[in-house]
C-alpha cells in the first residue's frame, strides 16, 4: 500500500479534473479504488468506502442521481439529497474525492448512446422496471471511463447490478476488477437502504420480516430443499403470514450470478431475493448462499 497522505476530501465537479487527478495518482505508482453511489449516504455505501480504503491507495466515490435508470419520474425527484452530509461522512470513511458531476457532463448529448444489457435482465428488479439496467450499464460505462479505476466495490445489496455488471466488464473488456461487499443491516436484519427513511413507523416495524422471510428460505436450504419452486413457496408462505402492508412484488429462487434456473433443482451457488411494495418505498434484499458451505456452516453454528 501506498496511501496517499491524508490531505482532506477533494471535492470535483468536472471529469476532466477526475481524469487529470487519476493520471496524476497512477504516475506516483498508486492504486485507484471507485465507489460509485446515488448520495444519500448510510453504512451500506460507508462499508465500501472503507473496504475500497483498506485495498486501494486512493478512493475516489461519486455521488450522481442517475435519471436514465428510473422509470418512475417521482422516484427519482423525490431521491434524497443532501451532498455536504455526504461528504461529511465519505471524508470519515476514507474517500480522497467525491465527484458530483452535473448531467450535462455525464450526458452531454442527452442519450444519444446507451448500453443495452440483454441478458440477466428479465427476472427480479429487471422484470419490474424495464429499462433500469440499461441506465446503470450507460452511467457505469461512462464513469469507468471517467475515472478509470483499478478496483470498483459494489454492494451485494443489489446482487442483480453485480451480475450485470460483472458481465459488463467481461463483455465490454473493461480493464477493472470488480469487488462485491456484504450487505449491511440494520440490528433488527433491515437491510440499509436510502429508502428506509420513507417508511411509515408501522411500515418499519414490519418490515424486518423481509429478511426473516428469505432466511425461511435458507433454511429450507440448509434443510436439503433444493427445488426452485419449493423453496420460493416457502418464503412466499412466511411473507403470507408476516406481511400485512408490505405487498410482494417478486420473490424468486436463482442460481447466481448466472440468474438462472436449470431444471428444477439449484445448481451449487443461488440467491433468494425479494422486492416488497410499501406506500412509497420499494424495499429490495436477498440471501446469496452455497450448497457446499450450508451444512458445514451450521455445524459451525
Ligand atoms: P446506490 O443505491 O447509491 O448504491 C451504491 C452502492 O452501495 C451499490 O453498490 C449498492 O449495492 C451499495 N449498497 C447500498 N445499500 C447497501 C447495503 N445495505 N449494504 C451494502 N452495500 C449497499 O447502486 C446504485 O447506487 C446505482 O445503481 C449506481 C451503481 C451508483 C449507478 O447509478
Amino acid at each position: 500500500m501506498n496511501k496517499i497522505v491524508a490531505e482532506g476530501l477533494k471535492r470535483m465537479v468536472s471529469p476532466a479534473e477526475v481524469a487529470r487527478f487519476v493520471t496524476e495518482q497512477k504516475q506516483k505508482g498508486k492504486t485507484v479504488g471507485f465507489v460509485p453511489t446515488m448520495g444519500a449516504l448510510h453504512e451500506g455505501h460507508l462499508s465500501l468506502f472503507k473496504r475500497a480504503s483498506e485495498s486501494s491507495d486512493c478512493v475516489i466515490a461519486s455521488v450522481f442521481v442517475n435519471p436514465t435508470q428510473f422509470g418512475d419520474k417521482d422516484d427519482y425527484i423525490n431521491y434524497p439529497k443532501n451532498i455536504d452530509r455526504d461528504a461529511a461522512l465519505a471524508e470519515r470513511a476514507g474517500v480522497d474525492v467525491l465527484f458530483i458531476p452535473e448531467e450535462s457532463a455525464i450526458y452531454p448529448n442527452g442519450s444519444d448512446m446507451t448500453v443495452q444489457v440483454h441478458t440477466k435482465t428479465d427476472v427480479l428488479c429487471g422484470k419490474s422496471r424495464p429499462g433500469h439496467f440499461d441506465g446503470v450499464a450507460t452511467v457505469l460505462t461512462k464513469l469507468f471511463n471517467i475515472v478509470k479505476p483499478d478496483t470498483v466495490y459494489f454492494g451485494m445489496k443489489d446482487a442483480q447490478q453485480v451480475a450485470i455488471v460483472s458481465s459488463l466488464i467481461r463483455t465490454f473488456h473493461i480493464p477493472v476488477k470488480l469487488v462485491a461487499c456484504p450487505i449491511v443491516r440494520e440490528s433488527d436484519g433491515l437491510a440499509k437502504s436510502s429508502r428506509n427513511v420513507r417508511l411509515s413507523a408501522n411500515e418499519r416495524k414490519e418490515a424486518p420480516e423481509i429478511y426473516k422471510g428469505l432466511q425461511a428460505g435458507l433454511r429450507a436450504a440448509e434443510l436439503g430443499e433444493r427445488n426452485f419452486d419449493r423453496l420460493i413457496s416457502t418464503v412466499k408462505a412466511y411473507y403470507a403470514k408476516h406481511l400485512i402492508l408490505g405487498k410482494i412484488d417478486y420473490v424468486d429462487v436463482l442460481n447466481y450470478p448466472e440468474l438462472k434456473r436449470s431444471g428444477a433443482s439449484l445448481d451449487r451457488h443461488f440467491i433468494i431475493a425479494c422486492a416488497v411494495r410499501y406506500q412509497s418505498a420499494r424495499l429490495i434484499d436477498n440471501i446469496t448462499a452455497d450448497t457446499e458451505k450450508l451444512l458445514s456452516s451450521r455445524e459451525a453454528d
